[in-house]
């Protein structure tokens, strides 16, 4: 059994890349594995202050909740990042979160990684935010193993009915 950390970065609830993200579950639940999804939105993840008190003393000096999601991404076997396109690139909230990585960069990678990226535009639109995320996760030492495009979509869930709903269950299942 694994386990799956899905970390969802839209500030719309049941939107088109949270619905992804539990298809994702779904099919890494019927697979036998255990998954959980954090909503970014629903904590609290100050900003880099670029003090770099971390790298001497490894830990941040803003008490928010960035610990304890940095402690269940090390935790994890399986990591799930999922963006809407916001400006043709990943939203604020992750590029946020992925700051606050600063503390543990050199200890957080080794994961087989999959990406959820959704926007109105059609993939070469959305393409910018999966090449910037796999350069990220892949500069830290996972492996991205797939990119599940949630393209076309603006409304919330307007991602059911599209091939984006079976790719992420199936990946799920894969992992
Ligand atoms: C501030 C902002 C900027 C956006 N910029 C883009 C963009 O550059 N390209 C795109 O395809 N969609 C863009 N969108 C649309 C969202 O990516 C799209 O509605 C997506 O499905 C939202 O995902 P969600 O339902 O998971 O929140 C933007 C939306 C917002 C709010």
């Amino acid at each position: 059994m694994k386990k799956v950390l899905i970390l969802s970065a839209s500030p719309r609830k049941n939107g088109n890349s949270d619905i992804l993200c539990h298809q994702f579950m779904k099919g890494t639940e019927e697979a036998g594995h255990e998954a959980e999804i954090i909503s970014l939105y629903g904590k609290k993840i100050g900003f880099c202050r670029a003090c770099y008190a971390c790298f001497r003393t490894g830990s941040c000096v803003l008490k928010d909740d960035m610990e304890e999601i940095l402690d269940k991404i090390q935790g994890a076997d399986v990591l799930v990042i999922a963006t809407p396109v916001y400006f043709l690139s990943m939203n604020g909230m992750l590029k946020t979160t992925i700051d606050r990585f600063l503390p543990r960069w050199q200890d957080l990678g080794g994961h087989d990684t999959y990406l959820i990226i959704t926007g109105h535009d059609g993939k070469e639109g959305l393409s910018l935010a999966g090449e910037e995320l796999t350069r990220i996760f892949e500069s830290l030492g996972d492996r991205v193993r797939g990119v599940i495009w949630g393209e076309g979509v603006w409304q919330k869930g307007e991602v059911k009915g599209t091939k984006a709903m079976e790719e992420a269950f199936r990946a799920g299942q894969s992992i």
